[in-house]
């Protein structure tokens, strides 16, 4: 377990991961009735841009740093995201993220392995009541939270891609959730190093029996660091979803200079 978010902590595929997160919960929102965020390789949730690890990549320059400046009107997961991340002083993670955006009834189990990061999850998620953190494996624990009380809500699933069989177990946890929790929302976060196993990846969860299902591919046209390219597989996205992230590819492309296509891989609205 050598990985540390902090080396790629804002960069272009961090980015549009938080967009999609935000967008997702500011859907799950549109309803009173709770639902329930599960965050299964959850990370630290602060990150010091300014701090050694993010200096020594410089991997924020080419994302975060690119769109802090944006102003006038925006897509509204954009904003939301925006407003968030300059409010922190520091890089807000998937949990953080989550965490201010969630209502009373809502509730976010965020589970991260590493002890170190696990440490300062905890503190950072100090402030808010309805959040969880647990220090376990994100695939075996999260499975076994399936389905949550609530019944309505978000899976993420993003493992830091670090052994050679991640692609697979990613796979299976993702087969497996859906079968114990048909109606979630599941968001995956994978590098694409090559197309043809990334399109093996998402054809091996297809063949676990999904309705519906969307990708979000990035590419970076000068990338920083190794990463030229990120995708989202999200199944059951909400209605509204795959619009809603046309539009942010529509204002964050030119300042990524990325190109960042949204596509149905199976179903549709
Ligand atoms: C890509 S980072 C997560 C970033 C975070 N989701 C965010 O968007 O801010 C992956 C995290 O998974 C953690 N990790 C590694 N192996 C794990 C495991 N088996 N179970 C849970 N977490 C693990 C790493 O320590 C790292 O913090």
């Amino acid at each position: 377990m050598n990985y540390r978010h902090g080396y790629h902590a804002g960069n272009f595929a961090d980015v549009v991961k938080h967009i999609a997160l935000v967008a997702i919960l500011q859907h799950l929102k549109k309803k009173d009735a709770a639902f329930a965020v599960l965050d299964s390789h959850a990370g630290r949730g602060r990150y010091d841009l300014g701090g050694a690890e993010a200096g020594k990549t410089g991997e924020a320059r080419n994302g975060i740093a690119r769109l802090s400046g944006m102003s006038g009107a925006m897509p509204e997961a954009l904003a939301t995201y925006l407003s968030l991340a300059r409010q922190n002083h520091a890089y807000p993670g998937s949990p953080l993220i989550a965490a201010q955006l969630l209502r009373n009834q809502d509730r976010l189990t965020a589970i991260e392995k590493h002890p170190e990061e696990f440490a300062i999850l905890k503190d950072v998620l100090v402030p808010f009541r309805n959040a969880v953190v647990e220090n376990a494996d994100g695939y075996a624990r999260c499975l076994k939270l399936l389905p949550p009380p609530a019944r309505r809500g978000l899976v993420l699933m993003d493992p830091p891609f670090e052994s050679p069989d991640e692609f697979s177990a990613l796979a299976q946890a993702l087969r497996e959730g859906v079968r114990k929790f048909a109606t979630g929302i599941f968001l995956a976060w994978y590098p694409i190093k090559s197309q043809a196993e990334a399109d093996g990846f998402t054809g091996e969860v297809l063949a676990g029996g999904v309705a519906k299902a969307l990708v979000v591919d990035t590419k970076i046209t000068a990338p920083e660091g190794k990463l030229g390219s990120a995708g989202l597989l999200v199944i059951n996205p909400p209605y509204g979803f795959a619009a809603a992230m046309q539009d942010v590819a529509g204002a964050i492309s030119p300042r990524l200079d990325t190109a960042l296509t949204v596509q149905w891989i199976t179903g549709s609205e």
